[in-house]
């Protein structure tokens, strides 16, 4: 990429990097008879969904507005899954949805009886209170937690209507994790599998990352097909679509020094731009940078938002950074756009793709219309 091309900020999808992690997952789908659909949550640029589109064709939603954008934009019907349904979005939902998946028995027995004869197939998200995510905060199994109906709230037989079952338990997960889910999901749920005609699998199945052993994924799924051939299996990813497929592009806009902490003032911020940095919390990489080193730099990476732990720490760099210079923070696709504010009125980046002949194609532009039309 030439960073001199891009306007700053803006968020960078590489399309040559994205159809590299597309090739994957459509292999897997293939070699393994499974279907694999892109989850918005994580990532729902939809100026590239006629890219996505060549390799997939569907999608899950979280919420009535990621239905009509599968609906409208990704041009299939969603597979939707909330927490729980409203009844003034409901009606919506159905419109836009061939699959909706319940969260909870009473969820449940509310709203099917709306769903019979329109050609949705419903089905319950299911917990296995397995746990394999070690941060609490993205970890749907933990002791008490209001995602999926546990195993010893399921009568004998699942209720009438229920025709497939959903866990979501993986968070940036290897196919071994995914194989030890599978041995606990069968113990708990296997005896519903003759009365189910689908199985979704959820997310965080990251195969895109370099060291995730695929082919043990691909012969899991197949070995799994073939205990349950009737079932159709569903896998719904969202960051492993865009795992590493592009970049933060940020400035220098001052340099600040506080007892003896030097802290370079960016036009982005980790409240606003790159809120897993600070939920999670992890340090991003940034290119050319990097964990501090005796002798070398060190700076901080402050945000430009007013709240106090809006920063970073810290990176070493070859030499003095200086106002102007690009900060290029790496793999900020996924739940980076999804999630950003505008808090304080920030600069919102901008969003633009790398094409894979080489171009910086602008797709959007944030300003102060798009900051005062979310208020009144
Ligand atoms: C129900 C469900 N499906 C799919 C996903 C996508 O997960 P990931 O982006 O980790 O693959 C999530 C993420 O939170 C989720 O909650």
């Amino acid at each position: 990429m030439d960073y001199s091309k891009i306007p700053s900020p803006c968020y960078v999808l590489d399309e040559g990097l994205l159809r590299r992690n597309l090739e994957l997952i459509r292999s897997v789908q293939e070699r393994s008879g499974v279907e694999i659909i892109l989850a918005f949550k994580a990532f729902a640029m939809w100026r590239v969904f006629p890219i996505i589109r060549e390799y997939i064709r569907h999608s899950t939603a979280s919420s009535l507005a990621e239905a009509r954008l599968a609906f409208e934009e990704m041009g299939s019907p969603a597979h939707s899954y909330a927490p729980a349904y409203s009844d003034s979005e409901f009606g919506g939902i159905m419109q836009c949805s061939s699959h909706i998946t319940f969260n909870s028995l009473s969820q449940f027995s509310r709203f099917y009886p709306q769903t019979i004869g329109k050609n949705i197939s419903c089905g319950l998200r299911i917990n296995p209170e397995f746990q394999s995510v070690g941060v609490d905060l993205y970890n749907p199994c933990t002791p008490g937690s209001r995602l999926g109906v546990t195993a010893d709230l399921l009568d004998e037989k699942l209720p009438e209507g229920v025709e497939g079952l959903h866990f979501h338990t993986l968070c940036e997960s290897s196919s071994y994790d995914l194989e030890a889910t599978l041995r606990v999901v069968e113990e708990k749920f296997a005896k519903f599998f003759p009365h189910i005609k689908w199985l979704n699998m959820g997310g965080g199945h990251l195969m895109t990352r370099n060291d995730y052993d695929v082919e043990h994924l691909v012969s899991l799924l197949k070995a799994f097909k073939a205990k349950y051939p009737h079932l159709h299996i569903i896998l719904e990813p969202g960051s492993a679509f865009v795992w590493q497929t592009g970049v933060l592009v940020s400035t220098v806009l001052d340099i600040v020094e506080n007892g003896g902490i030097k802290t370079a003032m960016l036009d982005v911020s980790f409240s606003c731009h790159m809120p897993d940095c600070l939920e999670m919390p992890y340090k991003p990489a940034i290119r050319n940078a990097f964990d501090p080193v005796p002798g070398k730099p060190v700076y901080r990476m402050g945000g430009n938002s007013c709240l106090s732990g809006d920063f970073y720490a810290s990176w070493s760099f070859d030499k003095e950074l200086q106002v102007e210079d690009r900060i290029v923070f790496e793999d900020m696709i996924h739940y980076t756009m999804v999630k950003t504010t505008m808090f304080n009125g920030v600069t919102h980046p901008s969003i633009g793709i790398w094409t894979k002949d080489e171009r910086f194609q602008l797709i959007r532009r944030f300003g102060y219309e798009d900051y005062k039309s979310r208020m009144s």
